[in-house]
């Protein structure tokens, strides 16, 4: 078959379907299966072609040498996280996940599991019973606090640590709004935004270098990130330069802080409105944890806590949309694209397909009795999938189960009436503010 697949219903003359992405866009996403497995979409005048069925999900994932990296969302992040990782095309890549990944190495996790459990102490012994608190404010500055602690671990004092996470904060908040407003020229006019964005970047260079001399001066291994990519080497002998240290401390912490924070805030939003999951979640948790804070030895008697994630990650991938541009003319379900046509892949929408999932929208963690291996490729890709999958995906699974048991064991969160969950595009998710009541469940032990 020619032709580049279906085109989606309701597209409008200039914006194309701009307008359901914009304002519905979960619920555009998840209504395009209905049209074939693979669907023409317009943004504007770019078109789009969305991938609806797993083992086309499958396909373009695994070749990522035809499916590369690319597309207006990559550019955008490519302006903070330069060549890092997540970003880079595929002829630098294998050189980059060969040498990254030894920060990830199983030998290392407990010594990030200790400074995560150190933090979310931190942050519980601030909370008090009946405080109104915005959830996905507070695990924003848990997950932020945890990607700078790993990173850079405990080298920094208070004063640059407080300017470091500023820092990263102006840096995100200006490239999500260069992400909504398409107009180049805009992000050139010295609006304090963009004075701001310029500031927190140069910042952030000056910040990286200092930490990169002082870390080689004295040649320790402080157990963190930044000591791996300093000690890696090439097979030629070569360490990273400067800039791609600069670029992976970035992609780490933006992978890092813009993920576990939304999953963590929909657990517990999820776990509120289904009382029956939350009793049998708090049992799990009083028996294993007794109210103290969890530890990585706890985690294999977490399964509960285990699953609720897992379903939360069902529910609400906190990447939703990813990008990749075909490097040669291609046949994809039938359908021959020509080289730089681009693919949109959204974890979202086989998620939700009810002949994978039945009942989709429900919450259900006894889903995943089975392993994750188990089910047919393709069908749960809330980490990606293939060479480009999650370096942190271990990471992020560890920090989001001690947090969310930590959290469990000690209070019961409630969304507080009349208040609304708000929804907003995002980097990663749709979650903007989360008002949740406090009430305490146990005093710490
Ligand atoms: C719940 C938490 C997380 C989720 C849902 C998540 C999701 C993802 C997804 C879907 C991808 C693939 C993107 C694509 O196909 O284009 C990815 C890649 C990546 N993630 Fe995560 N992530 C999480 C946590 C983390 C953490 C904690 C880190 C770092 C500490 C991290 C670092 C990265 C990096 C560096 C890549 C690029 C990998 C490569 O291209 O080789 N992520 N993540």
């Amino acid at each position: 078959m020619t032709g580049r697949g279906r085109t989606a219903p309701g597209a409008l003359p200039v914006l194309g379907h701009a307008l359901p992405l914009g304002r519905r866009p979960l619920d555009f996403l998840a209504s395009l299966p209905a049209h074939g497995d693979l669907v023409r979409i317009k943004l504007g005048p770019v078109p789009f072609h969305v991938l609806c069925d797993p083992d086309l999900v499958h396909q373009v994932l695994v070749d990522d040498r035809t499916y590369d990296k690319g597309g207006a969302i990559f550019d955008l992040v490519r302006t903070l996280a330069g060549n890092g990782l997540a970003t880079c095309p595929h002829r630098d890549h294998r050189r980059q996940r060969r040498l990254l990944q030894p920060a990830f190495h199983r030998d290392r996790l407990p010594l990030y599991a200790e400074v995560m459990s150190s933090e979310i102490t931190a942050m519980l012994d601030g909370w008090r019973p009946g405080r109104r608190l915005d959830v996905l404010a507070e695990m924003n500055g848990l997950t932020a606090t945890l990607a700078t602690r790993t990173l850079f671990a405990a080298h920094l004092d208070d004063a640059t640590f407080a300017e470091l996470r500023q820092c990263m904060h102006d840096a995100l908040t200006g490239m999500m709004r260069r992400m909504i407003l398409p107009w180049r020229w805009l992000n050139h006019l010295p609006t304090p935004g963009n004075r701001r964005f310029e500031r927190a970047r140069r910042r952030l260079r000056h910040y990286v270098a200092r930490l990169t001399t002082d870390y080689r001066r004295t040649g320790v291994d402080h157990g963190d990130l930044l000591s791996i990519l300093l000690a890696v080497r090439d097979d030629d002998g070569r360490a990273l330069t400067e800039a791609e240290i600069h670029d992976q401390v970035f992609t780490f912490y933006l992978g890092g802080s813009e993920t576990t924070a939304p999953l963590l805030s929909w657990a517990l939003y999820l776990l509120a409105r289904n009382p029956g999951v939350r009793e049998r979640l708090h049992a799990e948790v009083d028996a294993v944890l007794g109210g103290r804070i969890a530890g990585h030895d706890d985690l294999p008697a977490l399964d509960l806590t285990r699953r609720v994630l897992l379903e939360t990650l069902r529910l609400y991938p906190p990447g939703w949309l990813f990008t990749r541009v075909t490097t040669r003319p291609v046949e994809l379900a039938g359908h021959r694209l020509p080289a730089g046509s681009v693919v949109l892949y959204s974890p979202h929408i086989v998620h939700h397909r009810a002949d994978l999932f039945p009942d989709p929208e429900r919450f259900d963690p006894d889903r995943w009795r089975d392993d994750t291996d188990r089910l047919p490729r393709g069908v749960f890709t809330p980490f990606g999938g293939g060479a480009r999958k999650c370096i942190g995906e271990v990471f992020a699974t560890i920090e989001a189960t001690l947090a969310l048991a930590s959290i469990t064991a000690r209070w019961q969160l409630d969304p507080l009436p009349g208040a609304r969950t708000r929804l907003a595009p995002r980097l990663s998710s749709h979650l903007r503010s989360l008002p949740m009541s406090l009430r305490e469940r146990r005093t710490a032990v």
